[in-house]
């Protein structure tokens, strides 16, 4: 085909095909069919080598700007069919405003976070301040100071993790207890101290109601007049308060710890009921915390006079208290990260902030 005139009709052909088309899909068939490598116009310009160079001369520009002319309409038929996809989407897919939103999966709180919350808010009541430590404590803070005589077995009862000696052969240890906040802020701060101090301490067990990493909150009164009267006062209003009830019977169990002096256990009466943990009745009794007046030692220790100053400090197991209140049988679960687990027992976010906040 070496007329020009025959090119003029293929090329309306082929825009009148283009025109017709009512998809991409359709588009690009005519677009194989008429540029494609092995399209008819392809296969015209492959025939240009064999013309004369006159013929050619002719021929070459023509099929060029056949060529382009085609492509142009491609792209313009193209453009024009995707807007007016658009357009018909727009009309037809319209966003409903009257649907409900779907459910969006919201976090829920750790009883231990609530649980914490719940002391913090309870301590606050009573005039103490949230007092803060380091979870990897020297022994000076964790033992030392808090009486435990240098080399006495009483440092091992608590199964204590040490970390590797560092230059000068002292070994640092994940703090066994919250009291190394006592001395941090008997050393820092003035008395009248009333403080708690809630976080995590770390000892090597591991059973029902034992887990390496478990949760504390220390108390510390620190004055001038203060008596075993006030220790017990204190704890008692406490478990009221904290379990809601004045029912849950407690029992103060003498006890020795090297920072306190006398020192006592307090137990809380609870039963098994099934698999939950239920308080206040039964014949089982949970130790729930440590306690104690102050060992004049410990005093001394952090730059005061015990003949001035007197105080009590009580350290109580914060896991302990959320098994016993919201019934959760086995303690190593807390730590298991299994989300039924937490979906169970854990809190709404927006109700905890309603509690914080005094406003529910
Ligand atoms: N630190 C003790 C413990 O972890 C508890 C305690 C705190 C006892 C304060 C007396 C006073 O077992």
């Amino acid at each position: 085909m070496t007329d020009t005139a025959n090119l003029d009709t293929l090329e309306s052909d082929v825009l009148e095909q283009i025109g017709a088309t009512t998809d991409e899909a359709g588009l690009d068939a005519v677009r194989v069919a008429a540029i494609g490598k092995k399209g008819s116009v392809s296969l015209l310009m492959r025939g240009l080598g064999k013309m004369t160079p006159k013929e050619r001369q002719v021929m070459g520009p023509a099929l060029n700007g056949l060529k382009t002319r085609l492509g142009d309409a491609i792209t313009a038929r193209k453009e024009a069919l995707e807007s007016a996809a658009l357009d018909a989407a727009l009309v037809s897919e319209r966003v409903d405003v009257s649907l409900p939103v779907r459910p969006t999966p919201t976090g829920s709180l750790h009883p231990i976070t609530q649980v914490m919350e719940e002391l913090a808010v309870i301590f606050a009541d009573m005039g103490f301040a949230v007092a803060e430590g380091t979870d990897v404590e020297d022994d000076f803070h964790n033992f030392t100071a808090l009486n435990f005589p240098e080399g006495h077995p009483a440092r091992d009862t608590q199964d204590t993790f040490f970390m590797k000696p560092d230059a000068d052969g002292n070994r640092k240890v994940l703090r066994t207890h919250t009291s190394p906040v006592q001395i941090r802020t008997m050393m820092s701060e003035e008395p009248p101290i009333r403080i708690i101090a809630p976080g995590r301490v770390y000892r090597c067990d591991w059973d029902q109601t034992h887990t390496p990493m478990f949760h504390q909150v220390e108390g510390l009164v620190i004055d001038k007049e203060t008596h075993m009267g006030h220790l017990k006062g204190t704890l008692l209003d406490f478990l009221a308060a904290f379990f809601e009830t004045d029912k849950v019977e407690a029992r103060f169990r003498p006890h020795h710890f090297p920072f306190t002096e006398p020192s006592a256990e307090m137990d809380v009466r609870y039963e098994r009921v099934g698999q939950a943990v239920k308080v206040g009745s039964g014949t089982e009794w949970m130790e729930i915390l440590g306690c104690g007046m102050v060992h004049p030692n410990v005093i001394r220790n952090c730059g005061l006079d015990p003949d001035v100053y007197q105080g009590f400090a009580f350290g109580m197991g914060v896991d302990r208290l959320a098994m016993l209140k919201y019934g959760a049988p086995d303690l190593r679960d807390f730590f298991n990260s299994d989300k039924r687990w937490l979906a169970h027992y854990g809190f709404s976010p927006l109700l905890q902030a309603n509690m914080a906040t005094g406003l529910s």
